[in-house]
Parts: structure tokens; sequence; C-alpha cells
């Protein structure tokens, strides 16, 4: 098992995000439902905050529910949205406790109710904490979050607060959910499934790809250890070449 010792923690990531996909499968394997899948995922999802939080990252996002996924039988939309309400609440003590503070990306207006309260009620709470941040993209679609950037820059246009000319990556960035936060180096991907599933593209247009076939249950923070080492051995060369990067680190 990856060791913790093996990190550099000189050059951790600032920003990592998780597409924690396998649950379904995984209850299949137990000859479960999907939802029990989903219930032990949330063990996977606290080893790997308090992991991240303990290795001194910045911030973590995890996809938990994308704006696709309200396709899903209403039974399973309805269990994740009522796990959700009751998580949050619960593991808002395990925040604290770690000096971790809660936001959220996505279409958050899609969610119940209940859920946006009890969200919003941790969101405040933990609003202090400095140690880690972590984001939860929930009805979260990548392409949605671009459109609304667009509509809110034409509107822009339209009432002659902004020139076409101003229009550059820093403006579109501003109108993105992520707008204060910084892009993930690294993407990982559990359950072995090779896609991006409409998260984040806008932000993962150079970070590290990181995929393994463990399902999301049984993720835990040493399989983060594990992506963190496979990305400290990794050359980022944005562009340039190998020779000039080992110039510049030299
Ligand atoms: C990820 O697990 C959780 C959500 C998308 C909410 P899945 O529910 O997608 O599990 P699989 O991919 O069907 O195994
Ligand atoms: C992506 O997983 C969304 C989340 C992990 C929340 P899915 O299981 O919904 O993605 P696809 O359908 O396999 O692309
Ligand atoms: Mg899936």
């Amino acid at each position: 098992m990856p060791n913790k010792t093996n990190i550099n923690t000189n050059t951790l990531p600032n920003h990592v995000a998780i597409i924690m996909d396998g649950n379904g499968r995984w209850a299949k394997q137990q000859s479960k439902i999907r939802v029990f899948g989903h219930k032990v995922g949330v063990t996977a999802v606290r080893d790997t905050v308090e992991g991240a939080a303990e290795i001194g990252l910045k911030y973590l996002t995890l996809y938990a529910f994308s704006s696709e996924n309200w396709a899903r039988p209403k039974s399973e939309i309805n269990a994740l949205m009522e796990l959700l309400v009751n998580t949050i609440t619960k593991e808002t003590e395990t925040l604290m406790n770690n000096n971790i503070r809660l936001t959220a990306i996505g279409n958050l207006d899609d969610l119940p109710k209940k859920c946006l309260n009890n969200l919003n009620v941790a969101i405040e709470k933990t609003s202090q904490n400095n140690k880690m941040t972590l984001v939860l993209a929930l009805s979260y679609s990548s392409k949605k979050e671009i459109v609304q950037a667009i509509q809110q820059i034409a509107e822009k246009v339209k009432d002659g607060n902004l020139n076409i000319d101003d229009i550059n990556e820093e403006s579109v960035r501003n109108h993105l959910y992520t707008h204060n936060i910084p892009d993930p180096e690294l993407l990982i991907r559990t359950s072995g499934e090779l896609r991006i599933s409409n998260f984040l593209m806008w932000q993962i247009a150079y970070s590290e790809l990181y995929f393994t076939k463990i399902l999301w249950p049984d993720f835990r923070r040493e399989n983060l250890y594990e992506a963190l080492i496979d990305f400290q051995s990794r050359e980022r060369r944005f562009g340039k070449t190998s020779e000039q990067i080992e110039k510049e680190n030299a």
C-alpha cells in the first residue's frame, strides 16, 4: 500500500478533483441494490476527505451528482437526495473537526428544498474553516456551466458593460461556478471508466488524468496517496520541451 511518507508535500497539487464512480457495480457484486453502494460510498468520501486534508491538499472537488443523473429511476434519485441531506448534516462535524470549508458547484436550484437548505447551513457553518476547501459538484454539468457563463457575458456586452475585445480566458473563467477555485492539477476517476462525463471540461484543460479500477465504495485515502505519487512522477510540460522544463527546475 502506498504510504504518505512517499509523497513530497512540497509539490502537492493544490486541487484534486474526483469522479466518484462505481457504487452501483459495487452493490451488484454484493448482490445488493444500487442504493446500498451509495450508502457505503459515504465511508469512502469521509476517509478521502480526511486523508486529503491530512496530507495538505487545499481543494478537493467531488463529483457527487451530475445533471444527467436526473435521468435515473425516481427511486434511486430520491434515495440519493435523502442520503445527501442526511450525510451533509451528519458530516458537518467531521468538517468542523478537520477545519474544512464546504462549498458547492452546479445547478443547485435543481436540488430539493430540504437538500439545498441543509447544504446552505453546512456551507455557512464551515465558512470560516481554512485548512481545505471541499467542493461538492451537485446537479453539475460542465456544458451548462459554460452556457450560463456565455449568457452572463452576452448580457454584459448587451448592456454596454463589457467590450467584445475584452472577452478573454480570464473573463470566461470569472463567469464559471469555479471562478474562485484554482483549476485541478489532478483528476481521478474510479471504477475503470475512461471518460469525463461532462465534468469540469474548461477547468481540466491541462489536468493530469488518473484512472483506477477501484470501485468508489472501496476507495480510501491510500488510493488517493497512490494517485498523488503517480502525479508526482509525471513531467508537466505545458507545451514546452522536456529540456526547457529541466532547465527551469535546475
Ligand atoms: C457513482 O456511482 C455515483 C453517482 C453517479 C451518483 P454509480 O451510481 O454511477 O455506479 P455505477 O457506475 O452504476 O457502478
Ligand atoms: C458521473 O458518473 C457522475 C458522477 C460520478 C456523479 P456516471 O456514472 O453518472 O457517468 P456515466 O453515465 O457512466 O458517464
Ligand atoms: Mg457510474
